[in-house]
């Protein structure tokens, strides 16, 4: 066997060049020369979405079937690592099954504000919960020998203008909270590639970043895979490859090919910078080449995701009503129990083995649909036939959520609320003295005007094929939830602290807040929120005692005092009072899930170690511990804190920040790095943009009009898709299919014409 360097010194220009871009859409090159086959990627991250078709990435065209996971928002309230590796592995094995290598995620972008219409496909509001439970993903999946790309490298927290918008964040907050869960998903999880996101970080393209891609993930963290484009993120491949950006995807990209050549002949790009990146791919593709197809079991995994979505769906209100009563009769309400909605929209679409759906589920309960699945609007005649549907009956299990056209990659929510027709439903059943068990199906949270009205609550998120089969064992019982927020869900959205700053006409984005996101802000502000991060009941109770802490671990007793077994997910926050910066009141450093059964008590230890104390240091450019007394809580919730102590831990009595949050060109030295209007179109102009310029209205404007054709409707589709052709930069227009694109061609009429106008 060839070792890497004995390959890659063999290797013709051609290979290599063609080596750094795909093949096709969904494709690596393979080294002929080698021997060596091209290997599939596909995404990602809930399940294999492997297109033997026609190919696209906002999840349009056929994929072949493959077991749709809960995705991460669900997966997230499972607060178990041991959750995201069975899935991983499970997801490792349909790789091997379909000779995929590399599945695309888990994505551990953060949740700034509720409203990202890709918020279902993230973790959490707190790096460290997405760091951990990613990293359990990537070592499930790794573990089979299938590569993971961890993504969206980086700050990449909105749909709007995500294909060139500027996040504009300051290093604290960069640090602490929008790379946290890529470092501790690099560190512990050791992912095979990263993909890189399409946004800039204070005016400089990801992919292109050399500070983000070399010095902080390679240098520091000591990744040593390879990092690839999102699909069209590319900008200058030059600059690129030296940055450390080894793969652009999607492919051929035959005019970055002569570009590349082109930097080698006139010296500004060198055969070794060339040959790093090659090194790398190599050593993927002959690591991928070892493994062996192998079928996979269907029911098995279907019960993974069963299982997955058991343990996390989260009990956020109940006066006993749950666990059904077996002597009791239900009616179930609402027509997304029949057209359940499992999985959000785009790239990560999954074509599911099979779906069980709650009404298949239920089939001696009485069923109304209770509204338009597809509008969600309700009328005086559903009503009415819900309420006779429930005459006689215990309670009414009213299925609730957002239908899918609130939700999707390519564009925001613009509200945090239900439609105003599953409300009305709600409401009129609980006017008639109907007792309601709401069952709510949404990828992000929602306003929930009558959570003190109704009888129970239990948040699904998107649960997967198997929501169905799982949400019957957890209404009746047979699984006691345990689920946790791991977002905090807000009574407004104008409390949410990135209100005003998300989603805008602007470009820019600037994120004023700093690193006080989530429940980092709620608590600093003492706002009162509807649940908080953390947040969970069960059917039984759990009663904390008997804390002590060292300075390496914190020891305490959780007792089962309830009648039923069940989980407790305690979680450690610590902070420091006394700090001389400003910092969050407290900040979630550990957790861990426990079984107990009914009566029975555990010790359980949490470590403490350095992790626990740190800030991130401006002048020392180093995560610090300050010294001071700490205090540490001990929790069942953020705000549910069940035992309290102090440690004295020793550290820098001089922490440095950058200017003030109240003063966000502070945290800048006084200067934003905003997009420079130059007024030039270049390759990084939106399509938008260009359209304003008489050029662009003549060369694009024939692309343009083809779409809003195509996509004439208000439906996810179209919805996606417009925002994706509008919002992008010129140079990713090739990826929309137009024939014969080239981009140097397409700016040089432009600027002719609009020179000579
Ligand atoms: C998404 C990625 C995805 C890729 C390939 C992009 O639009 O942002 O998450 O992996 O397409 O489908």
């Amino acid at each position: 066997m060839k070792t890497v360097d004995q390959i890659v010194r063999a290797m013709t220009l051609d290979e290599k060049i063609a080596l750094i871009a795909g093949k096709n859409f969904w494709q690596m090159e393979g080294v002929p020369s080698a021997g060596l086959e091209q290997i599939m990627l596909t995404d990602g991250p809930h399940g294999l979405r492997k297109q033997a078709a026609a190919s696209d990435h906002l999840g349009l065209n056929e994929s072949v079937p493959s077991t749709c996971f809960p995705p991460a928002c669900l997966m997230a309230s499972s607060w178990d690592e041991g959750v995201t590796r069975s899935v991983g592995e499970a997801m490792g094995e349909e790789c091997v099954a379909e000779e995929v290598s590399i599945i695309l995620g888990p994505g551990v972008n953060i949740k700034r504000s509720p409203l990202c219409g890709r918020n279902f496909e993230y973790y959490s509001e707190d790096p460290y919960l997405a760091g951990k439970l990613a990293s359990g993903l990537i070592r499930g999946v790794e573990s089979k020998g299938i590569g993971t790309s961890l993504k969206h490298f980086a700050a990449n927290n909105q749909e709007r203008f995500r294909l060139a918008g500027n996040s504009v964040v300051d290093e604290r907050a960069l640090r602490e909270i929008y790379l946290k869960p890529f470092e501790i998903a690099v560190r512990e999880g050791n992912p095979s590639t990263v993909m890189c996101s399409y946004n800039r970080i204070n005016n400089v393209y990801s992919a292109v970043n050399r500070w983000l891609l070399t010095d902080v993930l390679r240098e520091e963290w000591g990744f040593d895979g390879f990092v690839m484009t999102d699909w069209g993120a590319m900008s200058d491949r030059v600059e690129a490859l030296r940055a450390g950006l080894d793969l652009e995807m999607p492919g051929p990209a035959k005019e970055n090919a002569a570009k590349v050549r082109a930097a080698l002949e006139d010296g500004s790009l060198s055969m070794d910078e060339l040959d790093t990146c090659v090194r790398r791919l190599v050593s993927f593709i002959l690591k991928a080449e070892k493994v062996e197809k192998k079928a996979y079991s269907i029911d098995a995994h279907h019960k993974t995701a069963r299982d997955a979505a058991a343990s996390s769906f989260v009990l956020l209100e109940n006066d006993g009503a749950l666990p059904l009563k077996k002597e009791g009769s239900y009616a179930l309400i609402g027509s997304l129990a029949e057209h359940i909605r499992y999985q959000g929209a785009g790239s990560s679409k999954i074509n599911p083995n099979r779906v069980d759906t709650i009404r298949d589920l239920f089939p001696h309960c009485s069923y109304a649909e209770g509204y338009d699945p597809v509008t969600g609007e309700t009328s005086d005649r559903m009503i009415a036939d819900a309420v006779a549907a429930c005459r006689g009956k215990t309670a009414a299990i009213v299925v609730v959520g957002l239908p899918d056209s609130y939700e999707s990659e390519g564009f925001d929510r613009t509200s945090m609320d239900l439609p105003q027709g599953h409300v009305k439903l709600v409401d009129s059943l609980l006017d008639e003295g109907i007792p309601v068990i709401a069952v709510l199906l949404s990828g992000a949270p929602v306003t929930l005007p009558f959570r003190h009205r109704v009888n129970a609550m239990l948040l699904c998120y998107l649960g997967g094929e198997a929501l169905g089969s799982a949400l019957e064992s957890v209404l009746t019982g047979m699984v006691n939830p345990s689920g946790k927020l791991p977002e905090t869900f807000p009574l407004r959205l104008e409390d949410n602290p990135s209100y005003g700053n998300f989603a805008s006409d602007d470009r820019n984005v600037l994120y004023k807040e700093s690193i006080f996101v989530g429940y980092r802000w709620y608590d600093y502000k003492n706002l009162p929120v509807a649940y908080e991060f953390g947040y969970g009941l069960s059917y039984t109770d759990f009663e904390y005692s008997r804390l002590s802490i060292s300075s390496d671990a914190v020891s305490f007793t959780v007792k089962n005092t309830g009648e039923c077994a069940g989980d407790e997910v305690v979680q450690l926050y610590t902070g420091l009072p006394s700090s001389r910066i400003v910092r969050p009141v407290r900040e979630l450093r550990g957790f861990e899930k426990i079984h107990l059964e009914a009566g029975e008590e555990k010790q359980v230890v949490l470590p403490l170690n350095r992790d626990c104390f740190t800030y991130y240091d401006v002048v020392t450019k180093s995560f610090e511990v300050e010294e001071g007394e700490y205090e540490i809580s001990i929790g069942a919730s953020s705000r549910d804190l069940r035992l309290k102590g102090l440690l004295h831990v020793d550290g820098t009595r001089e922490p440095h920040v950058r200017g003030n949050i109240a003063d966000f060109a502070s945290l800048f030295d006084g200067s934003l790095p905003l997009i420079e209007e130059t007024g030039c179109i270049d390759m990084n102009t939106t399509v938008a943009d260009a359209l304003k310029t008489p050029g662009g209205k003549e060369v694009l404007g024939p692309v343009a009009r083809m779409m809003d054709e195509t996509y004439s409707g208000d439906d996810t589709v179209s919805r996606m898709m417009k925002a994706m052709v509008y919002e992008m930069p010129i140079r990713g227009l090739w990826m929309s299919q137009v024939e014969n694109f080239s981009v140097d061609d397409t700016l040089k009429r432009i600027n002719d014409i609009n020179s000579r106008k």
